[in-house]
């Protein structure tokens, strides 16, 4: 993405990214780059509507007019985003990490304003969190947003923007491809969806694990090594890394880098220098100066056929189970 990066562990978006105070413990643990907590849409047009309401109980503020309306409704969205813009100003005066500004977004309406805003506080890079649910029944449009989405950003920032995209995917290997030929600089694979889980005394729907675990690394390294060589992009490798050899199985898989958040809430932001020095004593072992000597080599075991060769795999290893 033309970021200069110390060392490959950046602390992903999560509320950890959220504070001043935190994000400098993230960087004085070594963290390479900071991406901060989102703004949400929603958020921000709930607080909207909010603040009409109250509004119009004042008849001194709203006259009734649609355009003192309008005014209050534009009033409000700046002053909301006002918080978000200064947490990058400050930021950016704290620490000398790259500090990476996020949307999560649902909609290509009229947010694109809120990028370019971020750009002017001095954010390093954007990060899209294109949050497009897959149980989305009523826009029939299927990926087709995420393009819209893309081409109105770039259109008005010069920062490189990175897309964090779900595993999800109509045809996923050839949409991820598609996705980094629009002139994104950088993809992270995986964001994380709510998922349920269901009590069975009370017979009621819960919430499983906010935090991922180790298990969820294969998924990641599965579709990194998939991906890598075949993107117009870099990668970021996110979802299942909590320790230093998730960091560099991702490196051997071909991510230019890998995203944190999980792992810091269950072990502090100190893990995060734990996981370096996992990483340096393994580069020591194999003699390794640089990432650039190792990286993306195990992921040619995938061959130029992906399925192909995962189907040979399939066979190979569960034909044997009786
Ligand atoms: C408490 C919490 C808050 C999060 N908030 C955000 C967010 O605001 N924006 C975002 O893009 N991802 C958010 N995430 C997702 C993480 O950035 C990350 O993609 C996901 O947790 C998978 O990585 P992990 O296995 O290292 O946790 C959040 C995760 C957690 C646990």
């Amino acid at each position: 993405m033309g970021l200069e990066l110390k060392n490959p562990v950046i602390a992903g978006s999560s509320g950890l990214t959220g504070t001043l105070d935190s994000i400098k413990k993230l960087e004085e643990n070594g963290a390479a780059a900071v991406v901060l907590k989102s703004i949400f849409e929603e958020e921000i047009l709930l607080d909207v509507t909010q603040h009409v309401k109250e509004a119009k109980k004042n008849p001194m503020i709203y006259s009734g007019l649609s355009e003192t309306l309008d005014y209050i409704d534009l009033h409000i969205r700046e002053d909301n985003l006002e918080k978000f813009l200064q947490l990058i100003r400050d930021a950016k005066k704290a620490v000398s990490i790259p500090v990476i500004g996020s949307i999560n977004c649902i909609s290509n309406e009229d947010w694109t304003h809120f990028t370019r805003k971020m750009e002017e506080a001095g954010a390093d890079a954007l990060e899209l969190n294109l949050f497009l649910n897959t149980a989305d029944f009523k826009d029939k449009s299927f990926e087709k947003a995420y393009f819209r989405i893309i081409e109105k950003v770039l259109a008005v920032v010069k920062i490189p923007v990175a897309i964090k995209v779900s595993k999800y995917f109509t045809r996923m290997g050839l949409s991820l491809k598609a996705l980094s030929e629009t002139g994104v600089a950088g993809m992270v694979m995986f964001n994380r969806f709510y998922t349920p889980d269901i009590d069975i005394e009370k017979m009621a729907l819960t919430s499983a694990n906010m935090f991922s675990t180790r298990e969820e690394q294969y998924e990641t390294i599965r579709w990194i090594a998939i991906m890598s060589g075949r993107v117009n992009c870099d990668l970021a490798a996110s979802t299942g890394i909590h320790t230093g050899d998730e960091v560099i199985k991702m490196l051997l898989a071909g991510a230019s880098a890998v995203q944190v958040a999980s792992t810091l809430y269950k072990n502090g932001p100190d893990q995060i220098s734990r996981m370096l020095q996992g990483l340096n004593n393994w580069m020591t072992d194999k003699n390794f100066e640089s990432l650039d000597q190792f990286r993306g080599t195990v992921a040619k075991a995938y061959g130029d056929d992906p399925a192909a060769f995962e189907r040979m795999q399939f066979m190979k290893h569960f034909s044997e189970i009786r």
